[in-house]
């Protein structure tokens, strides 16, 4: 049986990722914090955990390691939004996401890079709004949000790199706009999210199963620019 680490599995994306790896028949080490793992399955394993706290990080993964040796991938989709109405960038706010979104990926995955099996997967969840290419995309808000994705981009291109002769795959990918709590954070009147969270489970699978390419960035099931 494969294993797959998911952080943020309590709600939204991540939970819909965890319901697809369960019934495509993998072991899931699923992490929640505020928010208690809303199902159980004899494959799931939940396992508290906080990506701003470098403690929670340390002891997350030394309960993976007890859970599982290997791992065949991990999906680093936990993530914060903190800036999603502002039209200026609060250093405050800034150095929270980016401890979150990038500091805390890293530290987690550069931990869990020891357990990945040859052909494992690294996906690090990332948005339209991290690309730099994307002009489409453009309007005054979420500056810290965006820059915390676009680094995390980097981090992708990087370990990719650096993981290559490994055999590791390491990817971006945007979901599109999900009808999560994050997902409604930046809906207006006029405009939501119109992609479930399911459909972004089923890119993730999709990606995890049947690319073996490293380094890009995927939106949609297609390579995107950065
Ligand atoms: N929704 C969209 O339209 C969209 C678009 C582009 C990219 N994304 C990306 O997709 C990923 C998932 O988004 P989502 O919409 O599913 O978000 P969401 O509904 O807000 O869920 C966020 C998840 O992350 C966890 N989390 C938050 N802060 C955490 C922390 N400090 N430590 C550990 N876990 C933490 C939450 O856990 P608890 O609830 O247990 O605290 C929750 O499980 C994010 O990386 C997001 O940036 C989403």
């Amino acid at each position: 049986m494969k294993t797959i680490v998911i952080t943020g599995a309590s709600r939204g994306i991540g939970l819909a990722t965890a319901k697809k790896f369960l019934a495509e028949n993998w072991r899931v080490i699923g992490t929640y914090l505020n928010t208690q793992m809303p199902i159980q399955a004899e494959n799931l394993f939940a396992i508290k955990y906080n990506q701003g706290d470098p403690e929670s990080i340390a002891g997350a993964v030394e309960e993976i390691k007890k859970i599982s040796p290997n791992i065949d991938a991990l999906i680093n989709n936990a993530g914060i939004l903190l800036d999603a109405q502002d039209t200026t960038a609060d250093s405050v706010k800034v150095r929270n996401t980016l401890e979150i979104n990038v500091v805390g990926v890293v530290d987690l995955t550069e931990r869990l890079i020891p357990l990945l099996q040859k052909e494992g997967h690294v996906v690090n969840l990332n948005s339209g709004y991290g690309s730099i290419s994307a002009p489409i995309l453009d309007d005054e808000t979420s500056s810290g949000y965006r820059i915390s994705k676009a680094a995390l981009n980097m981090y992708t291109r990087h370990l990719a790199f650096r993981l290559e002769s490994k055999g590791i795959i390491v990817s971006s990918l945007a979901p599109g706009w999900v009808k999560s709590d994050m997902g409604y954070m930046v809906a207006t009147d006029t405009e939501g999210p119109d992609r479930t969270p399911e459909q972004a489970a089923d890119d993730i699978f999709k990606l995890v199963t049947d690319v073996k390419e490293t380094g890009k960035f995927w939106r949609l099931g297609k390579k995107t620019d950065w």
